[in-house]
């Protein structure tokens, strides 16, 4: 009888135990608790918020294992002025993060937006557009060598229906710009994880199936290509969300040997009639969250921005879009919690 009581109390002990242990831990920023299952939570960083608002720079140096910088790394951004390299905004955002022991992802080396307008006149066949690229960079990722662990190199080349998007750079050298970025970027930093990056490739469909297809073939000739990035730009009223489906697409990147990972994702809530619209936003980042901890390829979950005030959706579509984690307040949202609970247990 003596002996049922103590194991009864023991029991009751330890239950209690890791109720308030588990308690403790939730009340962890997310960076503590993703450390645990050996993934980088991310968001994406701009520098005027850093630098001047306290309540964003105070969640981005809590929260986050890993930055990206929204707009710095850009070719607009890093060269204005062809040969003129202006580092200091990124310089910033990388030297804050080394001081916090965040690691960086840079975004991005080729793009077809955000060029200054000078590429535009002076890239105007195949030799010049290569030279202007390679050395574009060449010099962005010799100066942060050793300081951006990985790179998006190539940014959004596939249309919807699996053609080459119409760039500057697919107009002037042709398809083998993408290997060639890779090739160069490889040779500036050979440390560095290097990625293919894009949006609605996280579900088969004519884009990702001829991303995919092209990506592996040029793997397989050696181009030095790690890692395929979905940026997960969510619409919450999309009713085709399959969590079923995003992670048979992760296991197809991963069988093809390439890391994944979730660089920019979003929720965005203006087109969605709910009564819970919180709920829904919730369940969405959660989802992709699961799929990425159960998926080993997969090390990186990044959200694209902090504070809903400062995200493009709210900014550039709808005030309604509120697709973050923290409301404009710096308050964590239901789909914060949802996303500390998933890492905790
Ligand atoms: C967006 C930024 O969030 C905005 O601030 C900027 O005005 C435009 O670019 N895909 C990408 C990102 O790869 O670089 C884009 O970022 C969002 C879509």
């Amino acid at each position: 009888m003596k002996k049922k009581w103590i194991i009864t109390g023991c029991a009751v002990v330890a239950v209690a135990l890791l109720i308030l242990g588990g308690t403790r831990m939730y009340q962890k920023p997310l960076k503590v608790l993703a450390d645990n299952d050996d993934v980088y939570i991310g968001s994406s960083i701009r520098y005027e918020p850093l630098t001047d608002n306290p309540v964003y720079r105070e969640i981005a140096v809590t929260e986050f294992s890993t930055w990206t910088p929204e707009n710095a790394m850009k070719m607009n951004a890093l060269q204005p002025v062809r040969g003129q390299f202006e580092f200091e905004e990124a310089d910033t955002i990388v030297a804050m993060a080394e001081e916090h022991g965040i690691r960086v992802r840079g975004h991005t080396l080729v793009w077809g937006e955000s060029l200054p307008g000078w590429v535009h006149e002076q890239a105007v066949d195949a030799a010049s557009a290569k030279q202007i690229l390679k050395e574009h960079i060449q010099q962005v990722v010799s100066h942060y060598r050793g300081k951006v662990d990985a790179w998006d190199v190539v940014n959004e080349a596939w249309n919807e229906d699996g053609t080459l998007r119409d760039t500057i750079w697919l107009r002037t050298i042709g398809p083998e710009y993408i290997p060639l970025a890779f090739q160069w970027t490889h040779e500036a930093d050979p440390e560095a994880e290097l990625y293919y990056n894009d949006f609605e490739n996280e579900v088969s469909n004519s884009k990702s199936e001829a991303m995919l297809q092209a990506l592996t073939e040029w793997k397989e000739q050696g181009v030095p290509i790690d890692g395929i990035g979905m940026q997960m730009h969510l619409d919450a009223a999309d009713p085709r969300f399959s969590p079923t489906a995003i992670e048979e697409q992760f296991n197809r990147f991963a069988e093809a040997g390439f890391l994944v990972a979730v660089t920019e994702m979003d929720v965005k809530l203006q087109n969605l009639h709910s009564d819970n619209p919180a709920e829904v936003q919730a369940r969405r980042f959660d989802k992709v969250l699961e799929i990425c901890l159960k998926t080993p390829s997969c090390r990186e979950y990044t959200v694209w921005g902090i504070k809903d005030d400062v995200s493009w959706v709210t900014q550039q579509e709808s005030p309604e879009g509120r697709p973050l984690l923290f409301d404009e307040l710096g308050e964590p949202k239901e789909a914060y919690h949802r996303l500390k609970r998933t890492l905790l247990f």
